[in-house]
């Protein structure tokens, strides 16, 4: 048996629930569509799912905008069809993860509507970050909103509230012990209902230091801060290290009481996995110190180009770093606020790098659809949701490109994720990314991720680091090949647009695309591709 825990090399897959599998034909996936797909699921080989958020909600910010912690927003269900899916999920040995948002509430939650109707000073107020206008009426201070526009929207008595993201999102004061308090109470709520653990949104911003001071350059750290406006590297590292909300010392205090918490159910497992996003790269490795969280995000792989040294340094740094702390590195390629990889680096590359990702060390993280090879929906301006494109003034298009429902079958939209028009439209042009396509076509995407998934199961995990390898044929300091060995396996991408000969010892058990020549003892691997082989 393995004793080591479930999350530690666990696949697990994100699950966006509005654009899933609608059950009640309303345009939008809930909790029962989730649960009605959960053999899909399981069929993928993936170990949990992680679920955003489905809480009660004004969906200002597809649900990132949480009026009530504690309950499921209609859209989605109920508490009973949260209970029924967890149940489901457990039948079938898959864990859940729910989607804890800390740094801010919905300006519907009722403590920001108490916190209106109340005097500034109240303890209402205290709850959230109140501040008086400057002397000359301005707020208090210059911070740019990470969607854009002032951080601060001034109320009817004149005190301004601070939002790192919409106005509709007022953070919390998480020097109130009121706030912690209710947050403990949320975790215990869920925990209780049977979830195995939680992602922390921005899990690095809950502290906030110098509420007062302004920053030196707020539109160049709110531009290095954006993944989607190019800058020059060292100019963006040295923003970063100016942040003045993210990555304070105190939020270490919190997660060290969280993990008490989590601790304190014997007999389970629970862990928790930071959305961190902080820099140098090394204040990463703090949040899974052993006293604290279990996973911490990297991102790196959500913007790094199809290049061997860019994906070498990410992969070796992410390791080594994170052994500092003895934990492991997770990996994602996808998500709900960045490009589609198969958008972002062509459709082949997009396999090749799934594959070399699934040898690595740690957890992958896999984002729904992500396995079909979906690439990012095509949108109109009108169809748009996402508060970053009008803070922005349409300047930036925002995330709804990744966030388009599922194609689960038939040969028309909306390719029966939905019998009503569905909340972002799904291009005809997905008729042949279906899931029902993709599981009669043997060389399908999504037949990759199932093999890849289960050779992972069988040859890697818990097969201890990786050892790159290098030879005038392959390895790092090759241009075209990124290779190396773990356990039994040796995995060899070829980045370039020829096909690449290597001399990797072992029979050959999976290939992103195309196929292996493997004729007189040597090794062909296919252009934009990688292979594994077995010894
Ligand atoms: C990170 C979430 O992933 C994103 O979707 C959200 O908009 C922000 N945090 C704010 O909660």
């Amino acid at each position: 048996m393995n004793s080591s825990p479930w999350w530690k090399e666990a696949t697990i897959y994100q699950i966006y629930p509005r654009s899933f599998f609608d059950s009640n034909s309303d345009g939008e996936g809930d909790l029962p569509g989730i649960t009605s797909k959960l053999d899909y699921v399981k069929s993928l080989g993936v170990d949990a799912i992680w679920l955003s958020p489905f809480y009660t909600s004004p969906n200002k910010d597809g649900g990132y905008d949480v009026a009530n912690p504690r309950d499921v927003d209609p859209r989605f269900g109920n508490l009973e069809d949260a209970r029924e899916l967890i149940t489901q999920a457990h039948k079938r040995n898959l864990r859940v993860i729910a989607d804890i948002v800390p740094n801010h509430f919905s300006d519907q939650h009722e403590w920001f509507q108490a916190a209106l109707k109340s005097k500034r000073g109240s303890k209402e107020r205290e709850r959230f970050h109140f501040y008086d206008a400057n002397e000359d009426g301005t707020p208090p201070n210059n911070w740019i909103s990470l969607f854009g526009g002032p951080s601060w929207t001034q109320v009817e008595d004149g005190q301004f509230y601070l939002h790192l993201f919409d106005s509709t999102q007022p953070d919390l004061n998480w020097e109130n012990p009121e706030v912690n308090a209710d947050f403990e109470k949320t975790l215990r709520f869920w925990i209780d209902l049977g979830v195995d653990g939680f992602r922390i949104d921005v899990a690095h911003g809950l502290i906030k230091e110098d509420v007062l001071t302004n920053h030196p350059d707020p539109q160049g750290l709110s531009n290095a801060l954006r993944l989607d406006v190019a800058m020059d590297s060292e100019e963006r590292n040295a923003l970063l290290l100016t942040v003045p909300y993210f990555d304070r010392q105190g939020v270490h205090e919190i997660y060290r009481k969280w993990r008490k918490l989590f601790d304190s159910y014997t007999g389970r497992e629970i862990m928790a996995v930071a959305e961190a996003w902080v820099h140098p790269p090394v204040n990463a490795t703090r949040y899974v110190r052993a006293d604290e969280l279990h996973q911490v995000f990297n991102f790196d792989l959500l913007t790094a180009e199809f290049d061997s040294d860019v994906l070498f340094d990410v992969v070796e740094r992410s390791i080594s770093l994170n052994a500092t702390v003895n934990a492991l590195p997770t990996w994602a390629l996808s998500n709900h606020d960045s490009p589609r990889v198969a958008s972002r680096i062509g459709d082949e590359q997009a396999r090749a790098l799934a594959l070399f990702v699934f040898g690595l060390p740690g957890s992958a993280y896999v984002f729904a659809g992500q396995e079909l090879g979906l690439p990012d929906g095509q949108l109109q301006d009108s169809d748009r949701q996402d508060p970053t494109f009008f803070r922005t003034n349409g300047a930036i298009k925002g995330r709804d490109g990744a966030r388009v429902p599922l194609p689960w079958s038939g040969d028309t939209t909306p390719f029966g994720f939905s019998t009503a028009k569905p909340w972002l439209p799904i291009s005809q042009s997905w008729k042949d990314l279906t899931i029902e396509n993709e599981l009669a076509d043997p060389k399908s995407s999504l037949h990759l991720y199932k093999n890849a998934l289960e050779l992972r199961k069988e040859f890697l995990v818990g097969a201890g680091g990786i050892t790159w390898l290098e030879s005038s044929q392959h390895g790092h300091k090759n241009d075209s090949l990124l290779s190396y060995s773990r356990g039994s396996i040796t995995v060899v991408m070829n980045l370039s647009d020829s096909a690449k000969e290597c001399d990797a010892a072992g029979k050959l058990i999976i290939v992103s695309g195309g196929t292996v020549d493997a004729r007189d003892g040597k090794k062909v691997i296919p252009a934009r591709s990688t292979a594994w082989f077995l010894t």
